[in-house]
Parts: structure tokens; C-alpha cells; sequence
């Protein structure tokens, strides 16, 4: 690639003293070849180059590899990462709480198994952090990602936390949390109880990966399409799927379910309006028999979000399907308003996500 890129400082990269393997990084080598143009808060145009350069560091709890920690190997990355980074990790269990700082976006882990490499840590909400405040929720995660452009392969997250009885307060722990836009996960196991999976904000792709918990186990306000996932309910009186935490009608965020399968114990909530303007959507999906009567839940009584929550449902198929669509709080779309959450657009995924992945 022969481009040049201008940031706001006027550094220039000249991208022609470098090459861009595209060996590792499968999915994302379309996307350094392509400068995007866009325009900064105050309206400037910049352009947007994407890495350049390709490291490889690996990760073996036994000594086998460049390091024994995650986490060491991430430090190991300077701030300002210009570079798709693959930090290939061996089978193992791997102990440690793990942070992605915003730093250091175009960084790929790669597990050798979603069953056979594991990053876990057991802090819950009402545990307290090195300052002796409560960690609350969204700081229990055991692997955060702040970074744009991350990616996971084949591995698996978990919050090893006992899993609570339904009522029980400041259990919520979480396994993973992405808060960095354009983040791809496939092959990728959560795993957890209360709040697995913290879906916090930017644009997102899951492709076949297993999500376990009890309580809202998928939430937040992120804006993310699931393909192809398994999401296994392990809810003893009562639990719930997702959690959307879109708050205005203007933000685009909203979790598109596609071709997934529900699976496991219940009775459950299929979905939960936690913002004022929550959309969630199920297409194509299979429900075991284990959907809640009702199927869905506003969260509160008090503040009308049966007006502004959207719930919607096609094509979903399965015991527990009847349960979520009629008599349900849902819509049952028709193709033209399911569409945009069928495709990969709803993410804005062209530019992002490889042509493989519809
Ligand atoms: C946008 O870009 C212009 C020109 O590069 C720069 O002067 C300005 O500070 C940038 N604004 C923000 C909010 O980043
Ligand atoms: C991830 O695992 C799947 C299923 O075992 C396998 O087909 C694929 O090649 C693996 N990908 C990588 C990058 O190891
Ligand atoms: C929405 O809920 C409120 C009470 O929370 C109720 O008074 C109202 O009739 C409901 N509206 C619809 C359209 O169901």
C-alpha cells in the first residue's frame, strides 16, 4: 500500500517503507489496504490509515512461549499501536485479570480451542478494588477491552464467581467486556453467571460462540450483530438473556440475534429493556422450552417503555419459540423491518468485517 496519512499533528506515515503481511489476520486484511475518510468532532476531514506491520507474540503458561502471561504480553505492546498484533496463546488456563487499554487497538488473541485455552478471574460487584470501593459491575470483567479494532479467536472467557440464587445483591460478575469499537470474536467461549457478557458500546461481531449465564447475561449498550451463536441459560428459578441499554432514539445501538440457539434451564426473559429505547432482535433462532410466560420484560413498570422499547422477532422456530412472539411484548416483524438487523450492515461491517462473514 502506497498511502499516505495525514493525523491532526501532521505526522506522516509513510506507509511504503512497511508491508502489511496479511498471513495471520485473515478478516481484517481487507481492511488496512482501504483509507477511510471522516470528520473529526470539529467537522476537519482525516483520514484513517488502518495498521501497518505485523507482529507475532506468543503466550505458554509453561515457559514455551515469549511469555507466561496475557497480560505481560499485551504490556509488552507499546501505547499508540500502529501494528496487527497476534498474541497467539497456548492451551492453558490463565489465571489473571486481563486489561486491552485504548491505547492499543489491532490486537487479535488467539486461544488454540475455545475448549482447551481459557482466561479466568472471579471478581464480583460487591467485591472491592485496590481503592476499597465496590467494583460494581462493569469493573468485574476479566478480560476489558477499551481498544478499537480487537479480535478474538478460539478462546474462552469466565468469571469463575459462584453463581448467585436470584435476589442475592453485588454478585454480578462478569467474564468479558468490550467498550472498543469495530471488536470481532469468533469461535469465542463466556462464560459466567449474573452478567456474563458486558456488551458495553461500539460496533460488534460475534460469530459462533457460546455465551453461558444466569441474569441478564448478555447486556449493555452496544450496537452488535450475534451470528451463528449458542446461548445456553443456566438459571435455576429465573433468568434472563439480553439487556440493551440504548438510552435515546437517535443512538444506533441495539443487539441483532441471528441464526443462534437457546438452550439450557428457565424459565427465561428472552430479552430486557434496561434503557428507555432498548431494541433487541431474534431472527431465524431456535428457543429450547424454556422462554418465561410473557417472554420479554420492560425492567420497570414506572416509565412507559412500552412505548419506546423495541422488541422484535422473525422467522424464529423452536418449543419456546410460540412464547416470544404471540402474546408477547415483541413485534413480529415482516422481511422489510427485519432486514436491517439481518445484515451485516447493522454493524456497518463492510468495511470491517470480511466478505466471508454475510
Ligand atoms: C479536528 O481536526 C482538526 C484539524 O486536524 C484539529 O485542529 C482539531 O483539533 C480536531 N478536533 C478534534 C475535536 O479532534
Ligand atoms: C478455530 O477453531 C475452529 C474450530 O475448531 C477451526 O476450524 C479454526 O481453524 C480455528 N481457527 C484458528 C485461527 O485457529
Ligand atoms: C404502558 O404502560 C403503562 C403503565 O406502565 C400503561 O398505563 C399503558 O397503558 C401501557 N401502554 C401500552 C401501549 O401498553
Amino acid at each position: 500500500m502506497g498511502l499516505l496519512v495525514f493525523s491532526s499533528c501532521c505526522i506522516l506515515f509513510h506507509a511504503a517503507t512497511t508491508t502489511v503481511t496479511s498471513t495471520a489476520t485473515t478478516y481484517r486484511d481487507t481492511t488496512p489496504k482501504v483509507v477511510v475518510s471522516s470528520k473529526n468532532a470539529s467537522g476537519y476531514n482525516f483520514r484513517w490509515p488502518g495498521p501497518i506491520g505485523h507482529r507475532v507474540i506468543t503466550v505458554d503458561a509453561n515457559g514455551g512461549g515469549h511469555f507466561r502471561s496475557v497480560q505481560d504480553a499485551i504490556d509488552s505492546i507499546p501505547d499508540n499501536n500502529r501494528m496487527n498484533v497476534l498474541i497467539q496463546i497456548s492451551a492453558g488456563v490463565y489465571v489473571e485479570k486481563v486489561v486491552v487499554p485504548v491505547t492499543k487497538p489491532y490486537i487479535t488473541l488467539q486461544g488454540a480451542g475455545r475448549d482447551t485455552t481459557a482466561i479466568e478471574w472471579h471478581d464480583r460487584a460487591s467485591d472491592r478494588g485496590p481503592n476499597g470501593q465496590q467494583l460494581r459491575t462493569y469493573r468485574t470483567a476479566s478480560v476489558t477491552v477499551f481498544a478499537n479494532y480487537f479480535s478474538a479467536r478460539n478462546i474462552t472467557f469466565k468469571n469463575t464467581a459462584p453463581a448467585p440464587l436470584p435476589g442475592m445483591e453485588g454478585r454480578q460478575a462478569a467474564a468479558f467486556r468490550i467498550s472498543g469499537d469495530k471488536a470481532y470474536f469468533s469461535g469465542c467461549g463466556f462464560y459466567g453467571a449474573q452478567d456474563t457478557l458486558c456488551d458495553d458500546a461500539g460496533r460488534h461481531y460475534f460469530k459462533e460462540c457460546y455465551i453461558q449465564g444466569s441474569i441478564d447475561f448478555i447486556f449493555g449498550n452496544g450496537r452488535s450483530m450475534y451470528k451463528d451463536c449458542e446461548l445456553h441459560s443456566i438459571a435455576t428459578r429465573f433468568g434472563s438473556i439480553a439487556a440493551q441499554d440504548r438510552r435515546s432514539p437517535y443512538e444506533k445501538t441495539g443487539f441483532a440475534f441471528v441464526r443462534c440457539t437457546v438452550t439450557g434451564s428457565g424459565p427465561i426473559y428472552v430479552g430486557r429493556a434496561m434503557g428507555q429505547y432498548s431494541r433487541i432482535v431474534y431472527a431465524y433462532t431456535y428457543f429450547a422450552d424454556i422462554v418465561a410466560h410473557g417472554g420479554w420484560d420492560y425492567w420497570n413498570g414506572a416509565d412507559n417503555k412500552n412505548k419506546t422499547a423495541f422488541f422484535g422477532v422473525y422467522k424464529c422456530w423452536g418449543p419456546g419459540a410460540a412464547k416470544i412472539s404471540r402474546a408477547s411484548l415483541a413485534q413480529e416483524l415482516d422481511y422489510e423491518a427485519a432486514h436491517p438487523f439481518l445484515v451485516k450492515s447493522f454493524v456497518n461491517g463492510r468495511h470491517w468485517i470480511a466478505p466471508s462473514d454475510a
